[in-house]
């Protein structure tokens, strides 16, 4: 059998490639050359593959319903570059926060086809929220209902649709998953008829339709379906908000569903259960970010006691997944991916640089001989990766790098020292 280099897993940007000595290229870019500019941990972006899943949803949809809409779930890379982008894609927003609403209209969203979110909406968030004309808010509990209510008074009224907890899950995590009965999230099935009375017959409030979500990187359509036949006898609306949850391949051994079938499940469910000609809303977050993203690391340690621990210039600052879900990774040397054929490498664990055992980004990748200085790169940290970025141990936040077609620009800087105490008053030097 011939010696061949393996070829790049579904986890990788969808222009990515390895060139003939084994090099990744990430939108015609190299990746040791990108380390080398920007320097390590980054988060290396290809704006060409962002672009392509945004098309692929919309096309999705076009190509079953005329009435929809594909809204960008903004919590899985609130950056101003990515919504620029998804802007510029012709899909809406949702945002879960004052704080997301203001990057989304930064970057360039029609605050008309924005959706506010949120199971603690305060006071602040919801009148930002009205000044900004939000086009829907989607209302979660008893106690926003009167708090926006309130925020409207005598103005015109606000569209909003009403969130629903169905009693359907799917096999996710449970930190991520939110359609189960006991969630924090939504009216349960029982509250809800009252809800809907409620809203409907309010003069500040327009009630168009109802919002569901069951959770997060979930890898079967069954739980989707369930979802839309469970909130079938809430009545008859207008407009169904059918959440995200999209899961997506972060190794090369997952096998998500394509997107088409995921969009075919849930409007041929609607159609069947729920009746035609309703407008369809949907929420991906992870499905259209998670893939597009690869972070670049640059390897401080290799230390060998009863494992192998590989040890990087990042860790949990820059990715909190697997501590916080033992999501698991894919890992490789950026310019001398394994020799298919010859068994990979040296099992390693690839761990980060901050002051606690659980900071561990990958337990059982095969890395080629690993060496201090070699570039590690690890796919699909778009979504949920500089989202969740933190300070802990001071360590700045890496910078998030658009490629595209050969070229490369800094969207967001790396962090400085200075960046660390920018907030500081009264410090009490004086
Ligand atoms: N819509 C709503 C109302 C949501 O709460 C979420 C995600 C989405 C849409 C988008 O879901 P997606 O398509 O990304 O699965 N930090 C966690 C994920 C939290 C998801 C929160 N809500 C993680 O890193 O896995």
């Amino acid at each position: 059998m011939p010696i061949t280099r393996s070829k790049l897993s579904q986890a990788y940007p969808l222009g990515s490639r390895l060139d003939e000595d084994g090099r990744l290229q990430l939108g015609g870019c190299d990746a040791l050359e990108l380390a080398r500019e920007f320097g390590t941990p980054a988060y290396i972006v290809d704006e060409d593959d962002l672009r392509a899943r945004a098309q692929t949803f919309v096309e999705a949809f076009k190509a079953r319903t005329k009435d929809f809409d594909v809204l960008f779930a903004s919590k899985a890379f609130p950056c101003t570059a990515v919504y620029r982008v998804l802007a510029q894609e012709g899909i809406a927003c949702d945002v879960a926060s004052g704080g997301e609403l203001a990057l989304a209209l930064r970057g360039g969203f029609d605050p008309a086809r924005i959706y506010m979110h949120g199971n603690a909406k305060s006071v602040e968030e919801l009148r930002f929220a009205r000044e900004a004309g939000v086009g829907h808010i989607v209302i979660d509990n008893a106690d926003e209902i009167e708090r926006l209510e309130q925020v409207v008074g005598g103005d015109e009224p606000q569209p909003v649709l009403l969130r629903v907890t169905p009693d359907v899950s799917g096999a996710t995590h449970a930190a991520i998953s939110t359609g189960q009965a006991d969630s924090k999230f939504g009216f349960s099935m029982i509250d809800a008829p009252d809800a809907i009375a409620r809203v409907s017959n309010s003069e500040q409030l327009q009630l168009v339709g109802l919002h569901v979500h069951i959770g997060s990187q979930i890898l079967e359509l069954e739980p989707f379906r369930r979802a839309i036949e469970a909130i079938a006898p809430l009545g008859d609306f207008p407009v169904y908000n059918l959440g995200g949850g999209l899961g997506v391949a972060y190794t090369a051994d997952q096998e998500p569903p394509r997107i088409s079938d995921y969009v075919a499940a849930k409007v041929d469910t609607v159609a069947d259960v729920l009746g035609p000609g309703k407008r369809i809303l949907d929420e991906p977050g992870r499905a259209l970010v998670a893939n597009s993203t690869v972070t670049l690391y640059t390897v401080q340690s290799v230390k060998r006691n009863v494992s192998t621990w590989v040890a990087v210039d990042g860790g949990m600052s820059d990715n909190l997944r697997p501590m916080l879900y033992g999501a698991v990774y894919e890992a490789q040397i950026a310019d001398r991916f394994p020799l298919s054929g010859t068994g990979g490498g040296t099992p390693s664990k690839l761990t980060g640089k901050h002051c606690e055992s659980g900071d561990v980004i990958a337990r059982d990748v095969q890395l080629s001989d690993p060496r201090v200085g070699d570039v590690v790169v690890t796919p699909a940290t778009g979504a949920y990766g500089h989202a969740l970025a933190n300070n802990y141990n001071g360590v700045p936040r890496p910078p998030v790098i658009f490629v595209s077609q050969g070229d490369a620009r800094v969207v967001v800087r790396r962090e400085t020292y200075d960046d660390l105490a920018a907030r500081d008053v009264n410090d009490g030097d004086d």
